[in-house]
């Protein structure tokens, strides 16, 4: 699965509907002709439409850290797999969750058969997620996040020390992200030893996102 690139439509205008379907089918054109491994996580509330419509992985934004029952507005891990999903973020840092939550989320991900990517904010919180065996850690500095100023030129030590101490715990991809723009942020991401990125508004908010995606995606063959 490895190199990739995820995707994340957060809750911006320019992914709501109509317009985030698009934007799905584009990755997933992309996709095609590049043969770069892509993920899409839309908004919530099209993850069924947006699943039955590509073949490329579907991932949910969060998954609350209770199953099924009375809770009401809750999202859970079976029901993102029912809507045909293979996997979700969790604890985005617009989105933060305990670590006790954490864990019973990752569990309850396994249990429903899809995948989690846990987005950390440091090495630190990095270093405490991985004993939790998620599927994908990507580290993201708040700060850079939505900067345009690419994570992996301003903060290459970030990138370096995350793959190097998570590896010592548990060989799972480490993504990095937080102002990912260009085929070049790519490129340099990989050359720190990360797996591969996860970004939103570089996407999100083109003018073209195909033409941001292609170089993205073609810089992963190196
Ligand atoms: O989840 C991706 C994200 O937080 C990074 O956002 O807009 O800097 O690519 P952005």
């Amino acid at each position: 699965m490895t190199p990739l690139i995820a995707l994340n439509l957060k809750a911006y205008k320019e992914s709501a509907g109509e317009r985030g379907l698009a934007l799905c089918r584009i990755a997933e054109e992309v996709a095609k002709e590049t043969g770069a491994y892509i993920i899409v996580a839309p908004q919530n509330v099209d993850l069924f439409r947006v699943a039955n419509a590509v073949s490329i992985p579907v991932f949910a934004q969060h998954i609350d850290s209770n199953a099924q029952g009375a809770f009401t507005g809750s999202i859970t891990a079976d029901a993102v797999k029912e809507a045909g999903c293979q996997g979700t973020l969790l604890n985005h840092a617009e989105k933060k969750i305990p670590l006790e939550k954490i864990q019973l989320s990752i569990e309850l991900a396994k249990k429903a058969g899809i995948k989690s990517l846990l987005c950390a904010d440091s090495v630190y919180e990095a270093k405490r997620i991985a004993p939790l065996k998620p599927d994908f850690i990507a580290v993201e500095p708040p700060e850079l996040i939505g900067s345009g100023i690419s994570v992996s030129k301003a903060n290459p030590e970030i990138v370096r020390n995350t793959v190097d101490e998570v590896k010592k715990i548990w060989n799972i991809p480490v993504l990095c992200g937080a102002g990912v723009s260009s085929g070049e942020d790519v490129r340099k991401a990989l050359e720190l030893g990360a797996d591969g990125v996860l970004l939103a508004s570089a996407f999100v908010k083109a003018g073209n996102p195909r033409a941001i995606l292609l170089d993205m995606a073609n810089s992963l063959k190196g």
